[in-house]
């Protein structure tokens, strides 16, 4: 784990695949062990990146789509030059919960926007600081909609306090393409990503992520 100083590292996946979970993990572990870590969300991870997390998640405003992918760029651009790019200088392993990925599955794969698009974008907006490492977790769309099912089932409270935004509750076929999205990207430069089959149980899911990183890292 070490070896991960001065990295940085990006957990990917649809909704419901549970990556927030291994996340938290992750970072606790590698905090554990002694290595400081940058913690990023997106979008937001910045007063500015916040504020636009507000808009793209809550606006009752129809959004176009191409004005959907510039703000997630935007905050991204943000949180690049103001934590990710100063968090790897000091040497700090920059875990980022969503990045690029996020915007060519969700815009690009799902949404229709040109993936070579959203590509010219990102450069602009990110100046090469990309992932070193991108682990996706892979749910199908069944799994993945039994896990937030259980928010969507409880018609006592809004959609807003169940923790369900704008985008979670699109549809099934949105949500398969996302993955499907996924799965592409890594397909493309399996160096840089890894993909952990995120069906099974968190411990589970937690052991294999293990298993993964560490082949990853000896490798
Ligand atoms: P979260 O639930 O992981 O915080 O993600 C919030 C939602 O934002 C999720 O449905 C995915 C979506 N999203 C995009 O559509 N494009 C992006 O670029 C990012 C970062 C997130």
């Amino acid at each position: 784990m070490r070896r991960l100083a001065g990295r940085f590292i990006a957990f990917e996946g649809p909704d419901g695949s549970g990556k927030t979970t291994q996340y938290r993990r992750l970072i606790s572990l590698l905090q554990q062990r002694g290595l400081t870590v940058c913690e990023v969300r997106e979008p937001g991870g910045t007063p500015i990146g916040e504020s636009i997390r507000q808009i793209l998640l809550h606006t009752k405003d129809e959004m176009t789509l191409r004005c959907e992918m510039l703000l997630y760029m935007a905050s991204r651009s943000q949180l690049v030059e103001q934590r990710i790019r100063p968090a790897l200088k000091r040497g700090e392993v920059v875990m980022a919960d969503r990045f690029v990925s996020s915007t060519l599955a969700y815009q690009g794969s799902a949404g229709g926007i040109p993936i070579p698009e959203i590509k010219a974008v990102a450069d602009v907006a990110i100046q090469g600081a990309y992932p070193d490492l991108v682990i996706i977790f892979d749910v199908d769309e069944e799994t993945a909609a039994r896990r937030l099912s259980p928010l969507l089932a409880d018609v006592s409270s809004t959609r807003e306090s169940k923790g369900l935004d704008r985008i979670e509750s699109r549809g099934r076929e949105f949500h398969r393409k996302v993955r499907e999205g996924y799965l592409e990207q890594a397909r493309l430069e399996p160096d840089r990503h890894l993909v952990i089959d995120a069906r099974r149980s968190a411990d589970e899911v937690w052991q294999s992520l293990l298993d993964t990183l560490g082949q990853h890292l000896e490798a």
